[in-house]
C-alpha cells in the first residue's frame, strides 16, 4: 500500500502517514518516563518490535531528544514525543498499550517502600491520564513499589468507573529473567531452554520462586534452593550496588519490559497459549501465571503443589504483601 499524499509538519516535508492511519497492522503503545535508565532502552526495543505501529514517549524532561533519536531507526513505528504534563492526554489517547517506567529508582540502602512517596503520586497521576483518555488500554506497570503502586492505579480506575482487572498488570518479568538466568547457571543449561515462574509480589521476599516448579523438570538440593531463592528475591540490590548511586536494573529491566509487552501485544492479537507471570489485581492483589489474550489476562492459574519450602516462603510474603497493598489503597484513597 503506497501513500501518495505530500503533506508539511513541522517543518518537514513527508509523505502522508499511511501506517499511522491503520495502513499496516500493529499496535499503538506509549512509554510514559520514556527519557530514563528503563525508559529509553526500552524505547529502542519497541521502536524494533514488528508487533508496534505507533509509538508515543511521554516524560517530564528530556523526550525530544529520546524521540528524535529513535525516530531515526529504519523500523516500522512512527515515533512520535510529549514533554510534560500539558501533553499528557495527548500521548495516552488511542493507545493500545501503555508501559510506565516512571519515577524514581533505588540507591544502595534502599528498599523499593523508600520509593514510594515520590512514586505514588506520580503513578496516581498517569492513572488518572489513562482513565480519561485510554481506559481500554493494557497497562504494563513499572514503577517500584510495584506491590503498591499496582493497588494505586487500581484505585484509580475504581474512581473513574474504568477499572478492569484484566488489564491492570504489574511487571514482575524482571525476577523471572533473574530466575531463569541464575537456575540455567546452576544447572549447566542455556537460560532460554529454562522457563521459572516466580509468585507473590516485587520486593524481598514476596518474591517467591517455585523452584519445584522448573522447566525442564529438575531437583535441587537444600544448599542450591536456598542460595537460588536468595538470589533472585535480592537480584536487583545485587545491581543497585554494583552501580553504586548511578541508579538500579534499567538495561536487563528494558529487556524484560519489552519480552512482557510483547506477550501481551501477541495475546491482543489473538495468538494461542501466550502464558507470563505478572502481578495482578485479584486474588486481591498478587503475582500468578497468567494467559494472555485479546482482553489482557484471561485466565489466572492456580500456584499449583508447593513444598514446604515453598509453603513457609508463600506465608512470608503474603504476610508482607498485605501491607504494601494497604498502603497503596490507603494512599489513593486519601
Ligand atoms: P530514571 O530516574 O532513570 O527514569 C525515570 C524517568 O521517569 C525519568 O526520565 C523521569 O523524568 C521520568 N518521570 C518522573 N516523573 C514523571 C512523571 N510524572 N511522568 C512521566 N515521567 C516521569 O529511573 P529508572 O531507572 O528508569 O527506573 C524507573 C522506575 O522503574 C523506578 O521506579 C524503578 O524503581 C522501577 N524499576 C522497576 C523494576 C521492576 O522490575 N518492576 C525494575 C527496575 C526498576
Amino acid at each position: 500500500k503506497y501513500c501518495v499524499f505530500l503533506k508539511v509538519e513541522e517543518g518537514n516535508l513527508w509523505r502522508s502517514d499511511c501506517r499511522a492511519k491503520g495502513g499496516s497492522p500493529g499496535f499503538k503503545v506509549a512509554i510514559l518516563g520514556a527519557a530514563g535508565g528503563i525508559g529509553q532502552p526500552l524505547a529502542m526495543l519497541m521502536k524494533m518490535n514488528p508487533l508496534v505501529s505507533v509509538l508515543h514517549l511521554y516524560d517530564v524532561v528530556n523526550s525530544p531528544g529520546v524521540t528524535a533519536d529513535i525516530s531515526h531507526m529504519d523500523t516500522g513505528a512512527v515515533v512520535r514525543g510529549f514533554l510534560g504534563q500539558n501533553q499528557l492526554e495527548d500521548a495516552l489517547t488511542g493507545m493500545d498499550l501503555v508501559i510506565i517506567p516512571a519515577g524514581v529508582p533505588r540507591k544502595p540502602g534502599m528498599t523499593r517502600d523508600d520509593l514510594f512517596n515520590i512514586n505514588a503520586g506520580i503513578v496516581k497521576t498517569i492513572s488518572e491520564g489513562i482513565a480519561k483518555c485510554c481506559p481500554k488500554a493494557i497497562v504494563n506497570l513499572i514503577s517500584n513499589p510495584v506491590n503498591s503502586t499496582v493497588p494505586i492505579a487500581a484505585e484509580v480506575f475504581k474512581k473513574a468507573g474504568t477499572y478492569d482487572p484484566r488489564r491492570l498488570l504489574g511487571v514482575t518479568m524482571l525476577d523471572v529473567v533473574r530466575a531463569n538466568t541464575f537456575v540455567a547457571e546452576v544447572l549447566g543449561l542455556d537460560p532460554r531452554e529454562v522457563s521459572v515462574p516466580v509468585v507473590g509480589g516485587h520486593a524481598g521476599v514476596t518474591i517467591l520462586p517455585l523452584l519445584s516448579q522448573v522447566k525442564p523438570a529438575c531437583s535441587f538440593t537444600k544448599e542450591e534452593t536456598e542460595y537460588l531463592t536468595s538470589r533472585i528475591q535480592n537480584g536487583g540490590t545485587e545491581v543497585v550496588e554494583a552501580k553504586a548511586g548511578a541508579g538500579s536494573a534499567t538495561l536487563s529491566m528494558a529487556y524484560a519490559a519489552v519480552k512482557f509487552a510483547d506477550a501481551c501485544l501477541r495475546g491482543l492479537r489473538g495468538d494461542a497459549g501466550v502464558i507470563e507471570c505478572a502481578f495482578v489485581t485479584e486474588l486481591p492483589f498478587f503475582a500468578s501465571r497468567v494467559r494472555l489474550g485479546r482482553s489482557g489476562v484471561e485466565e489466572i492459574y492456580p500456584l499449583g503443589p508447593l513444598n514446604e519450602y515453598e509453603r513457609v516462603g508463600l506465608e512470608k510474603a503474603k504476610k508482607e504483601l498485605g501491607g504494601s497493598i494497604d498502603k497503596g489503597v490507603s494512599f489513593a484513597k486519601k
